[in-house]
């Protein structure tokens, strides 16, 4: 039997001991926010859009580690263009904490169109930071996508150019999202439940 007719046959079982609403085990997520299925239609909403905003440019896209791993090879996989790609690992500013860089991208930007993606934007201050930082190396344009946006949190202007789903003012986990870099490998966007949080 190959390797993948072996994991098929087992797929009955695994959801019986891990339903697939508890995909963390022994974690109650309720109801997902966004399932992966509807993940997967605004991500081709978004792809759609971005492909033919691009079709005449040489585009290199930008993912912020970690949390854009997941909605950036996806998004990417939905394009109709050939793109390049690189990335930024980077912390988030929290509270007084500044955004630190773990480590810059490798491509020289001057004169490239460029598109940052991340997987929330919140009070603004990682992208805003990110953006004067890669504006000083003087791109031919930059944008921003970004999957979820807290609106209602902004603490500096600033819209992304693509945005996948506005979300009220709730801290999600799911598809790249953390808590304490835990929970980005559940499959769909979830509230953290408050429990999970004091843990
Ligand atoms: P900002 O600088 O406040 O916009 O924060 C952006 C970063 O904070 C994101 O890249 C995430 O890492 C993190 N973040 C903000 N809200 C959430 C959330 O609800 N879940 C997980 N991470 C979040
Ligand atoms: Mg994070």
């Amino acid at each position: 039997m190959r390797n993948e007719s072996l994991s098929e046959a087992f797929r009955p079982a695994l959801n019986v001991i891990f339903p697939l609403e508890e995909t963390m085990v022994g974690i109650d997520f309720g109801k997902p926010l966004f399932t992966s299925e509807e993940i997967q239609r605004k991500i081709h909403e978004l792809g759609s859009r971005i492909s033919l905003d691009y079709a005449e440019k040489d585009l290199l896209v930008v993912g912020v580690l970690k949390g854009a791993l997941f909605f950036m090879s996806d998004l990417l996989r939905s394009l109709r263009i050939s793109v390049r790609m690189d990335f930024i690992h980077c912390t988030s500013s929290k509270g007084s904490h500044p955004v630190q860089i773990i480590a810059d991208m490798k491509e020289d930007i001057r004169g490239k169109d460029i598109l940052l993606i991340e997987d929330i934007m919140d009070s603004g201050v990682t992208i805003d930071h990110l953006k004067k930082m890669l504006l000083d190396r003087n791109p031919a344009s930059l944008k921003v996508c970004v999957l979820l946006d807290k609106a209602e949190r902004r603490k500096v202007p600033i819209e992304a150019d693509y945005a996948g789903f506005r979300i009220p003012n709730k801290y999600v986990v799911g598809y790249g999202l953390d808590y304490k870099d835990r929970y980005r490998n559940l499959p769909y966007i979830a509230v953290l439940p408050m429990e999970e949080r004091q843990a």
